[in-house]
């Protein structure tokens, strides 16, 4: 038998700290009066291939939730590194109406949804609400996605060249990540 107690017992407080760091995504979505908003989640999971079907997760108490119950639809943009003060800045709480102006994004027209993509990302996935399931403190919100849009550059590109053009960004323990190096701490970007 092995002996478990030589290993070291950690609070369940710290079980997240140990995924990741994990991608983010900005997700847009509107209100039911047609305001855009936009924040960056890290808690995503490509969750079916065929449909093509994503997995957030996703705190009710953010606009983000109660725009996606009320239009059930959403956009998942790919956010690159070099946007990295663009989407700290798109998680800071914001009173203002319009997400978009205030941090600087652009409003694109999607393809099949109702929601703006964000034109400075270059992957986009038009996502319909399939179905929510509460889970701890936040909701699992699964959409299907039913149209992609990239960067013209990207759908020649291969693996390496796809990942260097796309360059994505990772989050966890309050830093973000370019592929696993640290590219800055949060605390530096105010
Ligand atoms: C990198 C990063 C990842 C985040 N991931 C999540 C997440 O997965 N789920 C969540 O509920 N909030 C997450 N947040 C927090 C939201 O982005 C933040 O609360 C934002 O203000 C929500 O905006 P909204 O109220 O306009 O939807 C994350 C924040 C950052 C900076």
């Amino acid at each position: 038998l092995e002996v478990l107690f030589l290993k070291i017992e950690i609070p369940l407080s710290k079980f997240y700290d140990f995924f990741m760091p994990t991608p983010v995504v900005l997700v847009s979505t509107m209100s039911k009066d047609g305001i855009p908003n936009l924040a960056p989640f890290g808690l995503v999971i490509p969750i079916s291939f065929n449909p093509p079907m994503i997995a957030l997760g996703i705190r009710d108490n953010r606009k983000t939730h109660k725009n996606i119950m009320e239009t059930k639809e959403f956009v998942v943009n790919l956010p690159s590194t070099d946007q990295v003060k663009l989407v700290n800045k798109s998680a800071e709480p914001c009173s203002q109406i319009n997400k978009f102006e205030r941090v600087g994004l652009t409003p694109l027209q999607s393809v099949s949804v109702k929601t703006p993509s964000i034109k400075e990302c270059k992957v986009h996935f038009e996502c319909t609400l399939e179905w929510t399931k509460n889970a701890g403190d936040h909701t699992v919100i699964v959409g299907k996605v039913v149209a992609i849009s990239v960067d013209d550059d990207l759908p020649a590109a291969e693996k390496t060249a796809l990942m260097d053009k796309m360059g994505p960004l990772y989050y966890g323990l309050m830093t973000y990540y370019d592929l696993g190096k640290v590219l800055v701490e949060r605390k530096n970007l105010s």
